[in-house]
């Protein structure tokens, strides 16, 4: 078995009396990719949150790499190799594009050594697809465009997890498409482990091999697709909803 590169362990999350995070155990070795997904306000948002460290959970432990990191500040999950996008971009709009990459690697990235496979700017530029827009301000190219420079920015800090929150969202079928093969690249290309929330679940279900299905903060189901779009939770909670069938994903 891969190397586990995160451990959550009844991680629970509360605001007053809600519970957005409901004692939610889930593992994430080297080199997965692997979907969440789950209805609005399942809890998917404030998990990765905290896992990230943006987020204190309430109760429950975060091992990373083995190291205990419950309760640290996000740094130290950026210098664990945790890198994270957030539901709504956060891109540098008045900075270059370029610019906005060097950010990541002078400052989140100077945490860490060791090989990484894209060493500058150019090479991140490429793999995103941004070279031609280097030169912009960030808040001039495209929405779509905007995601992958905030992937960009996160691969920037030389992560070996890569969280990614509705990078999909606001985008068209074709764009969908695109996000979904640079997702791959970076798992296959790169070895990176990548943990993906996305609301378009049939895009998702056909790329990633693994899906956690959220539901009122629980862990519902944890297995392949195949798997979780015949689990009669999941279809009751949430996918009889979401998709009549899903091409390329036989139950
Ligand atoms: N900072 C916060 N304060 C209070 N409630 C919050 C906060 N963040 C999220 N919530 C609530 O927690 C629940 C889970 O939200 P979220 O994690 O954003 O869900 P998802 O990403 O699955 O849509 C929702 O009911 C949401 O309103
Ligand atoms: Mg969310």
């Amino acid at each position: 078995m891969a190397e586990l590169l995160l451990e959550a362990r009844d991680i629970t999350v509360r605001f007053g009396g809600l519970t957005a995070v409901d004692a939610v155990n889930a593992t994430f070795r080297a080199g997965e990719l692997v979907g969440i997904i789950g209805p609005n306000g399942a809890g998917k948002t404030t998990f990765f949150n905290a896992i990230s460290g943006v987020q204190m959970p309430t109760s429950g432990q975060l091992l990373v790499a083995g190291r205990n990191l419950s309760g640290q500040a996000p740094h130290h999950y950026a210098a664990a190799g945790i890198a994270r996008t957030f539901q709504t971009p956060r891109v540098f709009a008045d900075m270059p594009v370029a610019a906005n990459i060097d950010f990541g690697l002078k400052f989140a990235g100077r945490h860490r050594k060791g090989a990484w496979q894209l060493r500058d700017e150019a090479s991140i530029l490429e793999l995103i697809g941004l070279e031609a827009q280097a030169d912009l301000p960030a808040g001039a190219i495209t929405p779509s465009q905007q995601r992958a420079l905030e992937i960009g920015m996160a691969l920037a800090t030389r992560p070996r997890l890569l969280l990614l929150d509705e990078v999909a969202a606001g985008l068209t079928e074709a764009e969908i498409e695109n996000m979904a093969l640079l997702i791959r690249r970076m798992r296959d290309e790169l070895g990176l482990t990548v943990v993906w929330i996305e609301h378009a679940v049939t895009t998702l279900l056909r790329h990633v091999e693994r899906v956690i299905v959220l539901h009122q903060g629980r862990v519902i189901a944890d297995g392949t697709p195949a798997e979780v779009v015949r689990n009669a939770e999941v279809i009751e909670a949430y996918l009889g909803d979401e998709m009549v069938e899903t091409p390329g994903v036989s139950a």
